[in-house]
């Protein structure tokens, strides 16, 4: 990641020094070269930062618009039980699993915002057990929600096929370890976690008292077959188990700008996070969870972005695999994950930028070394705008 601190600050107040320990935001860094492109004139082909570009469905917009009531009063953290009735219906469906709406459900403000508090649910930063392991590379909130906390972070570094794999890790760490991330899809790679590996995962995390919670809010963006949930892990929903999962309407439903996100699984641990979440207020406001619940009744308009999405990611594998490149993992999510030509995904990055391309290197996603001989695609621009790109690379590669 980028070494330049997040808060440069000249004022004369103490900040909190783990804030300014950390590195710039990635899509701040990315939207930041995309602009200085711009300004320069140049045109710009942005499969930087992960948000979709295709409206989101009328019926969801709808939706919002009228229920926007004349008084919006203060949401609860459990919110109106329809978009809890309404995830549920789509856990029976999309996984086969039956959830409680009413205590293995929480509505949350995007995924993000759920991924950075969650580690305030276990982790005591006056411990010597509050270790965090999560995925390098990986959604860089894993590591700041810890680092925040006042937990340990200990990125499990990927490579090969990016599946994580927690089992392997030293037994000491386990011992010292409070909350595991895991992400399947994976972003930034796109590799799947397998349901026999979650098991392994649950088993191994339940062995150590340790909180999982698997993130899977790209669980509807595939292309060959349809990806695994810890849920459907047999035992996973038991009372006391130990296991959440993360789901989101940014990708699926085209809503980034809504802030819908969804943590389901252990009742338990379901009801301590929603006694966490009391104390800022964490809540949905009530007419983003009536958008949500159509968003989450509603498979046709997801089906039909998954199919757009695997349309352009196609576009992109056929050609990058065309020019002798090698595509890594990308068996799901938003995004595709290629590997530098001599490794460096850095200067990769910056090649690509001579034709306009915009791209993360890996680098951005990474605490330790893992990733960073690769760059990751999103699947940002409509399909002309994929074809244009792709003669672009053509000229410079
Ligand atoms: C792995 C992962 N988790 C969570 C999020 C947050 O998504 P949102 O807050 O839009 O639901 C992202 C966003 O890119 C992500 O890549």
């Amino acid at each position: 990641m980028p070494a330049e601190g997040v808060t440069r600050y000249a004022g004369r107040v103490r900040l909190n020094p783990r804030l300014a320990a950390l590195p710039t935001y990635p899509t701040v860094a990315i939207d930041r070269v995309r602009d200085a492109l711009l300004a320069a004139g140049r045109t710009v082909y942005d499969f930087g930062t992960g948000d979709p570009i295709e409206p989101t469905p009328p019926f969801i917009r709808e939706a919002l618009r009228w229920s926007i009531a004349d008084n919006c009063r203060y949401p609860t953290v459990l919110g109106e039980p329809g978009v809890r009735v309404a995830f549920a219906g789509y856990a029976r469906r999309r996984l086969g699993v039956t959830l409680d709406p009413a205590t293995e459900i929480l509505p949350t403000s995007g995924s993000k915002e759920a991924v950075f508090h969650l580690p305030l649910l276990v982790v005591d930063p006056n411990s010597p057990d509050r270790t965090v392991i999560f995925p390098d590379p990986g959604y860089s909130v894993y590591y700041r929600g810890a680092v925040l906390a006042g937990g340990h972070p200990c990125p499990q570094p990927l490579s090969g096929d990016y599946v994580q794999r927690i089992w392997e890790l030293p037994v000491e760490v386990l011992r010292q370890t409070r909350l595991a991330w895991i992400n399947t899809p994976h972003n930034p790679s796109g590799a799947v976690t397998s349901l026999d590996d979650l098991r392994r995962t649950w088993e191994t995390c339940r062995e150590h008292d340790i909180l999982l919670v698997s993130d899977e809010c790209y669980m509807d963006v595939w292309f060959d077959e349809a990806p695994a949930s810890i849920l459907q892990v047999p035992g996973a929903l038991e009372p006391g188990s130990g296991v959440l999962a993360i789901y989101s309407l940014s990708k699926r439903s085209g809503m980034t700008g809504y802030r819908a996100g969804i943590v389901a699984g252990d009742r338990l641990a379901i009801a301590a996070l929603r006694g966490l979440r009391t104390n800022p207020g964490l809540a949905p406001q009530d007419f983003v969870n009536t958008a949500a619940a159509a968003a989450w009744s509603d498979d046709v308009h997801a089906e039909e972005r998954r199919l757009l999405f695997g349309a352009k990611r196609k576009l992109l594998v056929d050609f990058l695999e065309s020019v002798g490149l090698t595509v890594t993992a990308s068996e799901a999510s938003f995004y595709v994950w290629v590997r530098a030509p001599g490794g460096d995904g850095d200067a990769f990055a910056a090649r690509l930028l001579e034709a306009g391309v915009l791209t993360n290197p890996g680098s951005f996603f990474a605490v330790t070394a893992a990733g960073r001989d690769h760059v990751r695609f999103a699947l940002v621009p409509d399909l002309d705008g994929c074809r244009a790109a792709v003669e672009a690379m053509r000229a410079i590669l």
